[in-house]
C-alpha cells in the first residue's frame, strides 16, 4: 500500500542542509496501523510530510528514495498528479485539529469540500452519518454551526471525519490524541482503531508514546536521528527490541509506571541535525557503543519474528 525506500529528506536551515531523515525504508500493510515512534525531532513527521510533497525548495527537499503510494512513486509526480492523490487517497489528521478546521466556516461546508465525488442531495445525510459514526450526537443540527462551538475531541472528531470524507485508502494521523485529556485520548484512539477495521484503513499514527501506539497498531518503526533503527510487527518489536534505543524507550515508557510517577528518561540529548555523526546516530548515547558505531552506518539485519534492525551491538535477547 505504501511502500517508502531509503527516504533521505532535507531542510533548507539558513544557508545550511540539514538531514531530518536519512535512508527511511519502510513499508505499510494495506489494513494495518504502522506506529512511527521516536522522541521529538527524530524526523516522524518529516517522513509523514515527504509522503504528502509538503516538503518542497525552498523549505527542503527529498534529496533521494522513492514513496510508492499504492504503486505511484510520488517523488516523481507531477504538482497535478499530487494533487489528485492527496485529493483521493490521503487524509490527514493533524497533531492539532485546529489547524485542520477554518474558524470562519461551518462544520458542513468543511466536510463538503472534502466530499465532491458524493452527489449533492446525498452530501448532508453521508455527513450526518459520517459524524455520527465517529460519536458526534445530534450530528444533524450541529452542522451549522462553527468551530469554536465544539469541545477539543469534538473538534478533533471532525477533522477525522473531514480526512475520511474522500474515502482514502491511506490515513496519516501525526500525533492526533496529544492535544487531548486522557479520557479523550482513549475515545479517539478506539475509534481510529474501529474504523481501520471497519473501512481497511492503512494507517500511519504518529506519536512519541510506545504505550499509545500498543493500543492501535499492528507495526512500529522506531525512529532516531532521522533513522529508522528497528521496525516490524509491533508485538514482536516490544517482546525482543534489538536497538538499543528501542531498550532505552521501552523503559522509559515502562506500562507499570503510574501516572504521577516519573518515567526513567533517557540519558543526554538527540543529535542535532547540522552536526550528524557519520555512523549511527544513537552511537553517542548508546550503552552498547564502540568505536565503528560512532564511524560507520550499521547495515539492517531481518530477524525470524519478522521485525529488523539496523546496529552494530544489539542488544542481547
Ligand atoms: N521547516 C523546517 N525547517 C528546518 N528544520 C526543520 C523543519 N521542520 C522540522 N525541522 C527539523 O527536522 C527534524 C525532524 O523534525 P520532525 O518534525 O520530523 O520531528 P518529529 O519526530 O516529528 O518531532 P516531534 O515529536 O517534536 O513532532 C528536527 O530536528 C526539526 O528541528
Ligand atoms: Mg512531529
Amino acid at each position: 500500500m505504501l511502500e517508502i525506500s531509503n527516504l533521505t529528506t532535507h531542510y533548507f536551515q539558513g544557508g545550511q542542509v540539514a538531514t531530518a531523515v536519512r535512508g527511511a525504508s519502510l513499508t505499510l500493510k494495506k489494513g494495518l496501523a504502522t506506529a512511527i515512534v521516536g522522541e521529538s525531532g527524530s524526523g516522524k513527521s518529516t517522513v509523514a510530510m515527504s509522503v504528502m510533497r509538503m516538503i518542497r525548495p525552498p523549505i527542503g527537499d527529498i534529496a533521494e528514495g522513492t514513496i510508492r503510494v499504492n504503486g505511484t512513486d510520488v517523488t516523481a509526480a507531477s504538482p497535478k498528479q499530487m494533487r489528485e492523490i492527496l485529493r483521493t487517497s490521503i487524509g490527514f489528521v493533524p497533531q492539532d485539529p485546529t489547524t485542520a478546521l477554518d474558524p470562519l466556516y461551518t462544520i458542513r461546508s468543511q466536510i463538503v469540500e472534502a466530499m465532491p465525488h458524493v452527489e449533492r442531495n446525498k452530501r448532508t445525510e453521508t455527513i450526518v452519518e459520517l459524524l455520527t459514526s465517529l460519536g458526534i450526537a445530534d450530528a444533524r443540527d450541529r452542522l451549522r454551526e462553527h468551530p469554536h462551538q465544539f469541545s477539543g475531541g469534538m473538534r478533533q472528531r471532525v477533522a477525522i471525519a473531514i480526512a475520511l470524507a474522500k474515502e482514502p485508502d491511506l490515513l496519516i494521523a501525526d500525533e492526533p490524541t496529544t492535544a487531548l485529556d486522557v479520557t479523550t485520548q482513549i475515545g479517539i484512539l478506539r475509534l481510529l482503531d474501529r474504523l481501520r477495521r471497519e473501512r481497511h484503513l492503512t494507517t500511519m499514527f504518529i506519536t512519541h508514546d510506545i504505550r499509545v501506539a500498543r493500543l492501535v497498531c499492528q507495526d512500529v518503526a522506531v525512529m532516531y536521528g532521522g533513522v529508522v533503527v528497528e521496525s516490524g510487527p509491533l508485538s514482536a518489536v516490544v517482546d525482543a527490541p534489538s536497538h538499543p534505543y528501542t531498550r532505552a524507550l521501552l523503559d522509559a515508557s515502562s506500562l507499570d509506571v503510574g501516572p504521577r510517577q516519573r518515567l526513567r528518561a533517557i540519558s543526554g540529548s538527540p543529535p542535532t541535525l547540522l552536526a550528524m555523526p557519520p555512523g549511527c546516530p544513537f552511537a553517542p548515547r548508546c550503552p552498547n557503543a564502540t568505536a565503528i558505531c560512532h564511524r560507520e552506518m550499521p547495515a539492517t539485519t531481518g530477524k525470524a519474528d519478522g521485525s529488523s534492525f539496523a546496529c552494530w551491538n544489539p542488544v542481547a535477547s
